[in-house]
């Protein structure tokens, strides 16, 4: 089997490179250099050349307050590229996967979004993502979208790496406290996708299991590492960031239940990865 993935150099392509090593698949990662996927006429050439039997789509526009001023970036490169994919990937009978995020919904609901929640993104950035799945699912319905949360993974500029890097320079740290979400292990969501090359197309959510906020977030990291610096817990408002993020994006797994597919706690995750990223 061949698995061709774009956006390969970011922090959840090479993940997939890294950890998706069964017997008999063939991994062909395609990075923003090599292949622009807002571009059709590469797409389609590359797609071509090498005829593979899955795509996945780890290429984004990430950050989030440069898609409020960069809004035509942000629609090229979340909603058109992927649906340049899912048309090529339909026409030579190819599976799809779309990475997609928390931030298509509006966070205004306080258990669990469903895979078939109404979808009302309050940024540009979840606003493009959202157009994105639609263009995606319009095209070619056998598409698999993967919505994922708060992800950190191997030397990527998340929020894991700045609190460590933040916690080598301050005394005090302020994080938001009122925001709820569940962190992700990049290694937890690729070993899910896995398992999800088996199953059948459709929306759904991957992402470690429980809740917390970035405040509790950033106290497990430190905790975890005996980092001294004080966290400050503040409020969104107080914080003061440019743009509105989603307040509560709790994802619910209800359907990978129904597989039986396991997920690990959020702190469980989390351990690994800063014993194997930090040493302790
Ligand atoms: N990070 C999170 O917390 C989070 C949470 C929920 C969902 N997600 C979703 O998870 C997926 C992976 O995110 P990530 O954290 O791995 O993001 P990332 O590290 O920013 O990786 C995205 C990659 O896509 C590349 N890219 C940008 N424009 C492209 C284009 N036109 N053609 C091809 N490649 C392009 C980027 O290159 P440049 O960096 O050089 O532009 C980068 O290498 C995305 O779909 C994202 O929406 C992420």
């Amino acid at each position: 089997m061949k698995i061709l993935i774009t956006g390969a150099d970011g922090q959840l392509g090479k993940e997939i490179q890294n950890l998706f090593v069964k017997d008999g698949i063939e991994i062909i990662p395609y990075g923003k250099k090599q292949l622009d996927i807002t571009n059709r006429k590469e797409v389609n050439a590359v797609l071509n050349q090498h005829q593979p039997n899955v795509i996945i789509n780890a290429a984004a526009f990430t950050k989030v307050d440069l898609c409020e001023v960069e809004i035509e970036k942000a629609y090229l490169v979340n909603a058109i590229g992927p649906f340049n994919l899912a048309v090529e990937a339909k026409k030579m009978d190819c599976r799809f996967f779309h990475i997609s995020t928390d931030y298509v919904f509006n966070g205004e609901k306080n258990t669990p979004y469903e895979v078939d929640d109404f979808t009302s993104p309050n940024t540009i950035y979840g606003k493009s993502k959202k157009l994105g799945e639609e263009l995606v699912l319009a095209i070619n319905e056998d598409s698999t979208i993967i919505r994922t949360s708060w992800l950190y993974g191997h030397k990527a500029n998340n929020f894991v790496n700045t609190m460590v890097n933040l916690s080598n320079k301050l005394d005090e740290i302020k994080v938001v406290d009122d925001q709820i979400g569940c962190p992700t292990y990049t290694k937890d969501l690729v070993l899910i996708l896995q398992s999800l090359l088996n199953e059948k197309p459709g929306i759904y959510h991957v992402t470690n299991l429980g809740k917390c906020s970035w405040y509790e977030f950033a106290c497990e990291i430190l905790q975890f590492l005996n980092r001294k610096s004080k966290i400050i817990p503040v409020t969104t408002k107080e914080y003061g960031a440019k743009t509105p993020r989603p307040m509560y994006s709790v994802l619910s797994n209800k359907k990978l239940v129904d597989l039986q597919i396991h997920q690990r706690d959020w702190k469980e995750a989390l351990h690994e990865f800063l014993r194997k990223e930090y040493g302790n």
